[in-house]
């Protein structure tokens, strides 16, 4: 079974957003309209490359275009330096013209108007904020929003800033004010706010550590897990629904690493729970879910699961694979 809905597009331009920053817009090849997406979407893009395992390449990138506009979708992509070759190749290959495949966006990540909300976006994690606040401004929202890059340089989307009203945002500018001061930031804050953030894993994980008791909430998009997850647990079976195979996922494997090399064909990028490729359908059994892609409700209804981390709690899955 095909996991996700896969696309072929096209390259149709590309531009410099900022230092080591490059916007691409994709179009379909047929000509078509794209599927639809809400803000805080991302797709997959499937590079021809090979991972150490042999698997495919495939990296999340958040779209930062107009959701209105189906004819294109819209990424920025940061040259990670220290990153698997990914980002390399789309800074490197990429060009106008270029033909390759996506997944259709997937959502976890979305915007649900409150309140107040306070957006707080590190460096490329702009992309997917900025959609989320282009749609509260025109729905009228009460909004604020802070970016946070090195310096001026890594800012991307500035002519979309300047479209904005100019009192909800904040530009921070570390190299020249040190880190975010978060305990100034959030003091203030009450119920009503919601934080909406993007970023590097430091900000997040200081972001969650104060939204612990505190009378505000939430809602974080990850690029990179905070710790190793921990994927140990006791073996069960899996039952994969497309043949009735059985198969054993024993103590220190993962559920991805049996059903794999058994020939079953799994999207999988980063293996750490975070990117929701490797999303899954449950059909019987209670998953032991270890990934931070689902919400606490889409845990409880246990419809899917993120079969590179998350486990069984009783001695069998059966899944739609
Ligand atoms: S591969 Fe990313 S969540 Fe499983």
């Amino acid at each position: 079974m095909e996991q996700h809905q896969e696309i072929l597009v096209r390259v149709c331009a590309r531009d410099a957003l900022a230092d080591g920053i490059v916007g691409l817009t994709l179009a379909p090849v047929d000509g078509g309209q794209l599927p639809e997406w809400t803000p805080g979407a991302h797709l997959d893009l499937k590079l021809p490359l090979k991972a150490d395992d042999g698997a495919e390449v495939i990296r999340q990138y958040s779209l930062c275009g107009d959701p209105r506009d189906r004819s294109c979708y819209r990424i920025g992509v940061l040259r990670e330096a220290a990153g698997r070759g990914g980002s390399a190749y789309v800074h490197d290959r990429l060009a106008p013209g270029e033909v390759i495949r996506i997944n259709a966006p997937r959502n976890h990540f979305p915007f649900e108007p409150t309140a107040r909300t306070l957006f707080i976006a590190g460096g490329i994690g702009i992309t997917p904020i900025l959609p989320m606040v282009r749609q509260a401004a025109a729905e009228g929202h009460d909004w604020q929003l802070i970016v946070a890059t090195r310096d001026r340089s890594r800012l991307a989307f500035e002519a979309d800033f300047a479209a904005l009203d100019p009192a909800r945002v904040t530009f921070h500018f570390h190299a020249e004010k040190g880190l975010l001061d978060l305990d100034a930031v959030l003091g203030p804050l009450g119920a009503e706010t919601t934080v909406y953030s993007c970023g590097p894993t430091g900000l997040l994980d200081a972001l969650t550590q104060r939204s612990e008791g505190a009378p505000w909430q939430l809602r974080i998009e990850r690029f990179a897990a905070s710790e190793p997850v921990d994927t140990a647990g006791k073996g069960f079976d899996v039952i994969c629904a497309s043949s009735g195979e059985r198969l054993r996922v024993g103590e220190g494997q993962t559920i991805l690493e049996v059903v794999r090399p058994a020939g079953y064909k799994i999207e999988s990028s980063c293996k750490d729970g975070i990117c929701g490729t490797c999303e899954t359908r449950v059909l019987r059994g209670m998953p032991d879910h270890r990934d931070s892609v689902l919400t606490a409700e889409e845990r409880a209804a246990n419809d899917y699961m993120m079969i590179c981390v998350s486990r069984a709690q009783g001695s069998e899955l059966e899944l739609d694979i």
